[in-house]
């Protein structure tokens, strides 16, 4: 039966894309819970708010969100009081246009708005108003966030917004708008309040997050490793992560920190789309193969063992046989431990978009599949490693499969291993037995635990 009510109680959030969109969610999730006492609910038919936070990083972002939103109207013609409400990157892309083509949306929003998310459900209720509410603002909307609800034991906390580098290919410089970063005391407060509510684990989030440059207490500005020092010291703290840092922001001090905080986590993503020069130079990221090749050596150097991971596109406009040819070399090369592969596709607005998509969708999907395979062999290389190999375990969850629990490990993987739902949150010792393809199995050290 629907779920059924005159007063606001339930909200249900679909969240797509990207860590950031999972932070802003459950930022999303404790403003209305502050504004008016609304509780998560996993289904949106069981929701008096349904609000959709949404990517619009590759193709047929628009036509998901499209799709989606044909349940939740179904859901509003039996109960024309709910709230519906489309946020995120496809929000601010599209505006209006989504209440054109679906008219029962009440609000569209963007990454930068909903901290009015608030006030612009007491209008729709009060006016009966179709909003949208996608200008960037000039103020931060941290600042308008309530204080940071319970996170579990590894938590998200973004420390800046926004890309100034407008890769061509990419849309987000123009959904999540300019660069900006928090002040330290801000980012500081709400790591604080996080460790407060039992995270042990820290992820500092941003899209180019080693590009952090805020104001420090001491009214300097702050680059990233010197957040990263001060985020080391605080109480509770057991792990600390970040993500996703671009190539061009890594300095010394962030290969320093590597060396010098053993807190930090030796795990590190960093894109770098492709190992051809020519295609970098198209895609304008900033530098070339050479360079990339070099700071991944010093950083190795600084951390020894350090497990890396990154992006490639594959089919940019252009992209001939040699090029792809030295993607695939730079992956042996890097002999990267993980590796996020995606086919290009044309977002409008971006530079990329102007020019003919030229490579055909069977080359681009063989080449897919050659990086694939590459990519994966190497996981497996890294996963078999490990094996007899004793590992501090952040347990996580219970996994899919009966009686099991899962974790990571200091590098990011997966472990999965006999265990009792009561030891999440614990650092525990683990030895690896078995690898798999996505993950690892082990044993716990010490059976009391267990
Ligand atoms: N800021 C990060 C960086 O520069 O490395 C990445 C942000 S983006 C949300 C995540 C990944 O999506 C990119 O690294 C890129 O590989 C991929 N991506 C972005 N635009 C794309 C497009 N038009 N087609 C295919 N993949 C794309
Ligand atoms: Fe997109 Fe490039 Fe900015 Fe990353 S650095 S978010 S890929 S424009
Ligand atoms: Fe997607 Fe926006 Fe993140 S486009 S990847 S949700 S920044």
């Amino acid at each position: 039966m629907l779920h059924r009510t005159d007063t606001l109680d339930t909200l249900y959030i679909k969240t797509y894309g990207c860590q950031m969109n999972e932070y802003d969610s459950s930022r999303m999730a404790d403003l209305m819970h502050e504004a008016y006492g609304l509780r998560l609910v996993g289904v949106p038919e069981d929701a008096d708010v349904i609000l959709m936070n949404t990517c619009s990083v590759r193709e047929k972002a628009e036509e998901k969100v499209y799709s989606e939103l044909g349940r939740y109207r179904l859901l509003k013609e039996q109960r024309p009081d709910m709230i519906i409400g489309v946020g995120g990157c496809v929000g601010q892309q599209e505006g209006e246009r989504i209440q054109q083509r679906a008219p029962y949306v009440d609000m569209v929003f963007g990454p930068q708005t909903y901290h009015k998310l608030p006030e612009m459900v007491k209008r729709i209720r009060r006016e009966r108003v179709r909003l949208t509410e996608i200008d960037m603002p000039e103020i931060e909307k941290f600042d308008h966030l309530p204080k940071a609800a319970h996170s579990g034991h590894s938590a998200f906390v973004t420390i800046m917004e926004g890309c100034d580098k407008f890769c061509t290919f990419c849309v987000v410089p123009y959904t999540r708008g300019p660069e900006l970063s928090r002040p330290v005391v801000d980012v500081l407060r709400e790591c604080r309040e996080v460790l407060a509510g039992g995270a042990v684990e820290l992820t500092l989030l941003g899209q180019n997050v080693n590009g952090f440059l805020g104001i420090g207490p001491d009214g300097e500005e702050w680059d990233f490793s010197m957040l990263l020092y001060a985020v080391a010291e605080l109480d509770g703290l057991k792990r600390l992560r970040f993500t996703t840092s671009h190539p061009m922001e890594v300095n010394d001090g962030l290969i320093t920190a590597f060396a010098e905080l053993d807190i930090l986590m030796p795990y590190l993503h960093l894109p770098v789309q492709s190992g051809s020069d020519r295609l970098l130079k198209a895609m304008h990221r900033g530098h070339d193969r050479a360079h990339y090749l070099h700071l991944i050596e010093q950083l190795r150097e600084a951390r020894p063992g350090l497990a890396l991971s990154s992006d490639f596109i594959v089919g940019f406009p252009g992209e001939t046989e040699t090029d792809f040819g030295q993607t695939l070399d730079l992956v042996r090369e890097v002999g990267f431990d993980s590796a996020f592969c995606f086919n290009y596709s044309p977002r409008p607005g971006t530079p990329a978009a102007k020019v003919a998509d030229s490579v055909p969708k069977e080359v681009k999907d063989e080449r897919l599949q050659a990086l694939l395979a590459v990519t994966r062999e190497l996981t497996k290389k890294s996963h078999q490693a490990c094996i007899g190999r004793t590992e501090t375990l952040l347990v996580e969850r219970e996994s899919r499969s009966e009686g099991d629990m899962q974790g990571r490990t200091p590098d990011f993987k997966i472990v999965h291993f006999k265990g009792k739902k009561r030891l999440t949150g614990q650092l525990l010792p683990i030895c690896i037995s078995e690898a798999y393809g996505q993950s690892l199995r082990g044993d716990l050290m010490l059976t009391e635990h267990g």
